[in-house]
This record gives structure tokens, C-alpha cells and sequence, in this order.
């Protein structure tokens, strides 16, 4: 798209992703489905519904990042996506990849891509002079695996210096928070309330950070997100388990938001997630670079990826592959040191997750044999 947007215009980022075939396995996207999705993608482009987009991997999910000016929950945007997965599969059907169509859990298109499989994050916010905007993709974990991160990135004074030095962040910013089991959501403030919101996201399989706002009398608008995390849950939608529900999530930066650098600090501590290997076990998520994100050791380790833009009337100028950075590399070391850790507990807790955590995976099937074994104890 040529044409300047005008100045106030609203941009809308959208971030969707899914999962139709790996390779081998579950480790990585094959090159063609990248190609067929930058082709259905360029023509909608030329058609001017995007203004711009990128297509990327991470892991066995092919990630497509779209600018445009529709809003968030555009119809037209929503089917463009899954007309992309719907060709992308057909691709994987044909070079017989795995799990072909995995993630496409209805067979038709109806107005909204969510419930129907794939994952999305997506913000729509005025353009500022100069706009940083970051996408985060992550493979073989849940979206709670994002609230650690978010949460030192907008509330964490030890992560974010800009929350103590620079009076533009020196207010906070507005949390809303998901019940994902329950279906509700909470709004609460950060600093007034981290103790609170602390009690309900360290609780990361069912409440989960779905968006950040700035606050009231700041710089930048207060119904604008900064940041929106994907919250499908792959296994409600299903009934049953049919995969990860491998997050994304969108976060801008700079000039009364977290600085670049405060945004990847938040990654620096491999912190513990679930979702490796079947989807039943915890992991430390490793920051790895584009080249890197491939899932080998028991599946996984968790990996997320960062791709780095500046917007410029919609267009997404980039990426820097950000975590293609020795700076990370302690971080992947010590994540390293986590999984062998992790693995040496086999099959136990809490490497392998708590029951709970496991209804919706194979483990019932395996128990119902044993039903009959049991005898009451004397
Ligand atoms: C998939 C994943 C993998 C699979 C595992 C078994 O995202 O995390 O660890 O769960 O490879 O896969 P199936 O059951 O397809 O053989
Ligand atoms: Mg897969
Ligand atoms: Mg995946």
C-alpha cells in the first residue's frame, strides 16, 4: 500500500498461528508451507486487505504476522488466515507432513478464526512518530508461559528500570487478566495491586495476562493495548487433546512503554513451562533464534522466538531475529542445565505434570485399564 495513512490513523497487528504439519514430527515447519503462505498472504496484500505481513516459524507452527487497518476480529482478515492454513495444508497433506491440518478443528470458515484451532494476538492502536513492535512465538507450551515474562516487563521494577526512572512509566499500567476456565476476566492495576494479581497469575494454567494497557493521563492512550497474549486452549475447544496451544503475543515498546531491551530482559530467566513432550511436562522455555527454533530433545525444549519491527504506516519494517544474540547465550546454557535436570526425573512429578494438568491428555486411557486392579484396603 502506497498511499500515506493518514496521520491518527488506527493500525491493526495481527498475530495468528497454527500448527497444520510438522517435520519431522513435531519439530519444524516445512520450507513450502512457509512459501504458500507468503503467496495467499502477497496476494491479499496486492488486494490492499493487509498493508503488509510476515510469515514465520517457530517450531511445527507457521506464524503470520498482519498489518492492516480493519480492527481486531476483522471477518475478512479472520478468513484470510485460515484460508492460508486451509492451503498450507493441503501442502502438508500432499509431502505427507505430520499432523497435516492438525490444528484446523472445523472443516468451514464461520466470521471468527477463534475457537476454531488456531491461536491470535492482535492489537489495534494509533501509530506513534516511531513505533516498536515486537512478536513473540513460542513452541511446546501453554499461554500461561507468557504471564512470568509480561508481568516483569509492565510490573517488575527489578526487570523494567523505566518503571522507577522515567516518570512516562512511572504509574504503572492496567493488567487484564483471564480466567480461561471460567471464561471471565479481571481488570487490576500495577504497582497498586501486584500482590493481588500476583495470587491469580502465578496461577499460569488458568489465569492468564490477556492484554496491558497504559494507564488514565499518560502519555499514550489508555484503551490502546501494549501488549495482547494468544489464550486458546486447544483441549477446551477439542474436548480432548489434539495439541499445544503454542502462545503468541504482540508487545510495543518505548517512550513511556518498557524500552526494547527491557522487553527482552524478561526472557533472560529460562523459567519453568509446561507443554513439553505430549503436552505433560515442565520445561525451561529457552529464547532461541529463528534458525534455532526447532524442537529436538524430547520435543523441546519450550522455545520461544522474537522478531523485532518499527512500524511505518502500517508497514512492518524487519525483522530482527532478536534473540540471535550472544547476550541470550547464558540464558540458553542455563536453560540447557534445566532440561537435563528436568529429564533426569523421568516419568515423575513435577517434570511430567500434576494429574490434573493431565485430564485432557492419553494418560486417562492408560488408567482405565487399570481401573479394574484396584481393590479397597483392608
Ligand atoms: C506436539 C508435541 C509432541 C507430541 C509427541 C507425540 O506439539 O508436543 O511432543 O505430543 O510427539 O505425538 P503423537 O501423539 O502425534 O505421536
Ligand atoms: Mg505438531
Ligand atoms: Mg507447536
Amino acid at each position: 500500500m502506497d498511499e500515506k495513512i493518514e496521520e491518527d490513523m488506527k493500525i491493526t497487528v495481527s498475530l495468528i498461528k497454527a500448527d497444520v504439519g510438522g517435520y519431522p514430527g513435531h519439530a519444524s515447519v516445512h520450507p513450502s508451507l512457509i512459501e504458500i503462505a507468503k503467496k495467499e498472504l502477497e496476494k491479499a496484500k496486492k488486494s490492499q486487505l493487509l498493508i503488509d505481513f510476515h510469515v514465520l516459524a517457530a517450531g511445527d507452527d507457521l506464524e503470520l504476522l498482519m498489518s492492516h487497518t480493519r480492527g481486531c476480529d476483522n471477518s475478512e482478515v479472520h478468513e484470510l488466515a485460515w484460508n492460508t492454513f486451509v492451503a498450507a495444508t493441503e501442502v502438508a497433506k500432499e509431502l505427507k507432513l505430520y499432523g497435516a491440518g492438525q490444528d484446523l478443528l472445523s472443516d468451514a470458515f464461520s466470521g471468527n478464526i477463534k475457537g476454531m484451532g488456531p491461536g491470535s494476538a492482535e492489537m489495534e492502536f494509533t501509530e506513534r512518530k516511531a513505533e516498536p513492535l515486537l512478536a513473540f512465538m513460542m513452541d511446546k507450551t501453554e499461554p500461561g508461559a507468557f504471564n512470568l515474562p509480561v508481568y516483569k516487563m509492565f510490573a517488575s521494577p527489578e526487570n523494567t528500570a523505566g518503571l522507577v526512572i522515567d516518570p512516562s512509566c512511572h504509574n504503572g499500567f492496567r493488567f487484564e487478566v483471564w480466567d480461561i476456565m471460567e471464561h471471565k476476566r479481571v481488570f487490576m492495576n500495577a504497582p497498586e495491586e501486584i500482590y493481588s494479581m500476583l495470587a491469580l497469575i502465578g496461577a499460569k494454567s488458568r489465569y492468564v495476562i490477556k492484554r496491558v494497557y497504559p494507564k488514565e493521563g499518560g502519555k499514550l492512550p489508555a484503551d490502546e493495548p501494549a501488549a495482547a497474549v494468544s489464550t486458546e486452549k486447544l483441549y477446551q475447544i477439542a474436548g480432548e487433546y489434539v495439541g499445544k496451544d503454542d502462545p503468541v503475543a504482540l508487545v510495543r515498546g518505548q517512550s513511556g512503554l518498557p524500552a526494547v531491551g527491557e522487553i527482552l530482559e524478561a526472557f533472560s530467566f529460562p523459567h519453568l513451562v509446561s507443554g513439553w513432550m505430549r503436552g505433560s511436562h515442565n520445561g525451561p522455555l529457552m529464547p532461541v533464534s529463528f534458525k534455532d527454533a526447532r524442537c529436538t530433545r524430547f520435543d523441546g525444549p519450550p522455545r520461544v522466538i522474537a522478531a523485532g519491527f518499527q512500524l511505518s504506516n502500517g508497514r512492518l519494517i524487519g525483522p530482527v531475529d532478536l534473540f540471535d544474540d550472544p547476550a541470550f547465550d547464558c540464558t540458553r546454557r542455563k536453560a540447557q542445565e534445566i532440561a537435563e535436570y528436568m529429564r533426569r526425573h523421568g516419568a515423575f512429578e513435577p517434570h511430567r505434570l500434576p494429574l490434573e494438568d493431565m485430564e485432557y491428555t492419553t494418560l486417562p486411557k492408560v488408567m482405565d485399564k487399570l481401573k479394574g486392579r484396584f481393590e479397597d484396603i483392608a
